[in-house]
């Protein structure tokens, strides 16, 4: 079993850096788009059979150091009473928005094993199979939020912005309610058999700081609060967060996850005594070998000051970048990180 995943999130000497990179279960994957070319996104979320063999893929293709549990943030959105559809090249589609408190209202608590029994029996599958620790997830209740208000992906977030300022408590009624769903979701995932969960703030970085304290981070802080408890290492990410450090340290998380537009050394003195995630730029898996290997370098290097560094992306693997590079990328994190 290799653990050198769970040993870095808590601050534990490894022998080298351990890696997994964000979406690393997906298209630019061949042997995932072969899987996908049977089934509806959907349909692959709710098959735990698909699910197990596709969760796999990059920990036995690219030498991964942790698998993250096949599925999306939005399964829990459905789950709650907003039907879903993804539709080739847009994204995710909510067939009604939530933007006032009936539309609220008629969302639900879900119950996890009935409703979202296949993503619980995905992780007990997968415990069998693997020999790296396996991360469960959830999004964060702002990025979730976002999702509910526009109705599907936005550039501007005018609707969820008009709902803070012109209805702030419909918009904190609903992300106490997403929250309440998650904590009972993420719970249910520790129990099943996730070794880590991890919190994605995919938009959150629209907030300026006094936003994100007032309107998004008590409900990741209440998330933490109630996981911690099951003892698995908890890894908040937010995207875009640079200038949200400082606040997200105290969001209680183990682990905090950086994206690739703060040099990591930067982002380590604010952390402070905790493990930090991240945080090559995802475009830089393009340069030529050489380059790459080199970048990879002089992030461990100025990662040396970490209480626990998880090599990652500053965000998800682009669907369009050849496996190869992130195959260079991966042997780079191990050979150049050796101790
Ligand atoms: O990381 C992994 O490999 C595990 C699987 C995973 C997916 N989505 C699979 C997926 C995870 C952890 C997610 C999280 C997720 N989903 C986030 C947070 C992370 C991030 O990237 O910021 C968000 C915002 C979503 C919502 C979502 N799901 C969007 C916006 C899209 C469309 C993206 C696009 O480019 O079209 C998805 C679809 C999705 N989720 C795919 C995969 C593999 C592609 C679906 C396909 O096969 O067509």
């Amino acid at each position: 079993m290799n653990d050198t995943f769970l040993k870095a999130c808590r601050g534990e000497k490894t022998a080298y850096t351990p890696i997994w990179m964000m979406r690393q279960a997906g298209r630019y994957l061949p042997e995932y788009q072969k899987v996908r070319g049977k089934v509806s996104f959907l349909d692959l979320c709710k098959n735990p059979d698909l699910c197990v063999e596709v969760t796999m893929q990059p920990v036995e293709l690219l030498g991964m150091d942790a698998a993250i549990l096949f599925s999306d943030i939005l399964i829990l959105m459905e789950a709650m009473g907003a039907p879903l559809e993804f539709h080739e090249g847009r994204g995710p589609l909510f067939h009604t928005t939530i933007r006032d408190q009936a539309a609220l209202d008629r969302l639900i608590i879900p119950d996890i094993a009935e409703q979202v029994g296949f993503v619980l029996e995905t992780i007990r599958l997968l415990r069998r199979e693997l020999q790296v620790p396996l991360i469960g997830f959830a999004g964060a209740p702002f990025t979730c939020a976002t999702y509910l208000i526009e109705g599907g992906s936005s550039k501007v977030f005018w609707e969820t912005k008009k709902m803070m300022y012109q209805q702030p408590a419909v918009f904190h009624n609903l992300m106490a309610k997403i929250t309440d769903s998650t904590i009972l979701y993420l719970l249910a995932q520790a129990k099943a058999g996730a070794q880590a969960l991890q919190l994605f703030d995919s938009w959150v970085g629209i907030l300026g700081p006094d936003d994100f304290a007032d309107f998004a981070l008590p409900y990741v802080q209440k998330i933490i609060a109630a996981l911690q408890p099951c003892g698995v290492p908890l890894i908040y990410f937010a995207n875009n967060g640079a200038t949200l450090l400082e606040l997200s340290v105290t969001s209680g998380a183990d682990v905090i996850g950086l994206d690739w537009r703060i040099p990591i050394g930067q982002a380590i003195k604010k952390v402070g005594k905790k493990a930090v995630q991240g945080n090559l730029d995802p475009f830089a898996l393009l340069l030529p070998k050489e380059q790459l290997r080199m970048r990879i370098q002089r992030l461990l290097k100025d990662a040396e000051g970490a209480h626990g560094h998880i090599f990652n992306l500053g965000h998800g693997i682009h669907q369009f970048t050849p496996p190869e590079q992130a195959r260079i990328a991966v042997d780079a994190v191990h050979e150049l990180s050796c101790r």
